[in-house]
C-alpha cells in the first residue's frame, strides 16, 4: 500500500485511510469529500451541521476536555481505571479481541479526550487498531494524550457518531463510555452504531439510568438554567453546588431513613448525608482525595450538556434486541447501566 501524502495524513495511520476506502496516494482528498469529511488542523472532520441541542452539548464537552488539569490527577485516573475494569473486565482477557486474526479494530464512539479508553485499553493498546471519534474538538486533546503515552498508531476523527463514515461491519468492538445519552437520541445512536460491528463483534457501553423524582426534577431544572450560559459561566455557576457537596461529604455523617418513601423513590436505611443528597436531591460529587476543581469537572459533565437522557434497563434491553445484539454482560446501578452486547451473526 502506498503511503498517503504528508499534507493529508499528518499522523493519521495508513490503516485508517484504507478502512475508509482510500488506500492509494491521491485518493484521500476525493474519498474524504465523498464521505462528507474534510481535513482540518491535521484531522479528518465531518462537515455536517448539528441540531441546536447537539451543538450545545458538543461545545460544553469541547470546553471541559480542554481543562486537563481538572481530570488528570493520578488518584482520579486510578479511580476511573478501577471503575472501568470492575464493569467491563480486564481488557487482556477480552476473548472477543484475542480471537480476531491480525489487529482488531476498536471504535471508541464519543472518545472525548480518550480519558476512559486510555485507562481501560492501555495494556492492549499496541495490539489493537484504535479509532477515537468525537463530535467535539476533544479529539485534538485525545490525539495529544495518546501521543504522549506513545500510542501514535491510533486514528482520530471529529464526527457525529450517529452518522459516522465508517463502513458497515468493519469494526470488531465498539466502546462508548458515557456517550450515547449525550446524542439527540440514545436509541438512535445505538441503532446507528451497531451496523458498524462485524457479526460476533461486541458493543461495550454505559448509559445513564433514570433516578428518583426530586433528582430528576433538579437535574432538568439546573440543566435548563445552564444551557443559555457560555461554558465558562456554567462552570462558575456550578462551583457553589460543588462546594456544598464537599461540605456535606466532609461532615461524614449518616442519617437513618426510617422507612421506604415510595412517593420519592427513597429507600429505607442508613445513608451518608452527602449520598442522600447526591442520589435523591442533586448531583454534587464528593471524594475526599479530590480537589474542588476535579469535583466541579464531574458536576459540569453532568449538568452542562443539554443532551443527557436517562433510561431504564428495560429500554436498553429492547434497543439491543432491535439492533440485533444479545446482551452478554449487564450491570444495572443507581447511576447507570453498563452493557457488553454481542452482534448476532446472520
Ligand atoms: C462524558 S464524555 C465521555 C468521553 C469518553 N467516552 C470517556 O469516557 O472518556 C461524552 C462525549 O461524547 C461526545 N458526544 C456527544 N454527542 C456525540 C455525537 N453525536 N457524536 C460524537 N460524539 C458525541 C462528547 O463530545 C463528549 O466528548
Amino acid at each position: 500500500m502506498s503511503s498517503p501524502p504528508s499534507d493529508l495524513s499528518d499522523g493519521t495511520p495508513a490503516w485508517f485511510w484504507a478502512l475508509l476506502g482510500a488506500s492509494e496516494t491521491g485518493q484521500i482528498g476525493s474519498r474524504l469529500q465523498a464521505l462528507g469529511l474534510e481535513m482540518r488542523d491535521g484531522l479528518p472532520r465531518g462537515v455536517d451541521t448539528e441540531s441546536d441541542t447537539q451543538a450545545q452539548t458538543r461545545d460544553t464537552f469541547g470546553y471541559k476536555w480542554q481543562r486537563r488539569e481538572t481530570y488528570e490527577s493520578e488518584s482520579g485516573l486510578a479511580h476511573m481505571r478501577a471503575w472501568l475494569i470492575e464493569r467491563y473486565g480486564q481488557p487482556e482477557k477480552f476473548a472477543f479481541l484475542q480471537d480476531v486474526p491480525g489487529k482488531p479494530v476498536v471504535l471508541d464512539a464519543g472518545c472525548g479526550a480518550g480519558y476512559s479508553a486510555l485507562e481501560l485499553f492501555s495494556p492492549i493498546q499496541d495490539r489493537i487498531r484504535y479509532i477515537g471519534a468525537d463530535i467535539s474538538t476533544a479529539v485534538d486533546v485525545a490525539k495529544s494524550r495518546f501521543n504522549e503515552r506513545g500510542f501514535g498508531d491510533a486514528a482520530f476523527i471529529q464526527a457525529d457518531i450517529t452518522n459516522l463514515p465508517i463502513p458497515a461491519e468493519s469494526v470488531d468492538a465498539i466502546f462508548s463510555e458515557g456517550v450515547l445519552h449525550h446524542t439527540d437520541s440514545t436509541k438512535n445512536a445505538l441503532l446507528a452504531l451497531a451496523p458498524k460491528l462485524k457479526p460476533g463483534g461486541r458493543f461495550m457501553f454505559y448509559v445513564y439510568r433514570r433516578k428518583g423524582p426530586i433528582r430528576e426534577f433538579t437535574d432538568d431544572y439546573i440543566r435548563d438554567k445552564l444551557q443559555s450560559m457560555a461554558p465558562e459561566e456554567a462552570w462558575k455557576s456550578l462551583e457553589p453546588l460543588s462546594r456544598l457537596g464537599q461540605s456535606l461529604g466532609e461532615l461524614d455523617i449518616e442519617v437513618d431513613v426510617p422507612e421506604d418513601i415510595d412517593l420519592l423513590s427513597i429507600p429505607a436505611g442508613k445513608i451518608n448525608l452527602q449520598r442522600l443528597f447526591y442520589w435523591h436531591v442533586f448531583k454534587a460529587f464528593y471524594r475526599p482525595d479530590m480537589e474542588i476543581d476535579e469535583m466541579n469537572h464531574i458536576n459540569f459533565d453532568w449538568y452542562a450538556p443539554i443532551n443527557a437522557h436517562r433510561q431504564s434497563a428495560e429500554d436498553v434491553r429492547q434497543w439491543c434486541d432491535e439492533a440485533g445484539m444479545e446482551i452478554e454482560r449487564e450491570r444495572v446501578e443507581d447511576a447507570g447501566i453498563t452493557v457488553i452486547a454481542r452482534k448476532i451473526e446472520g
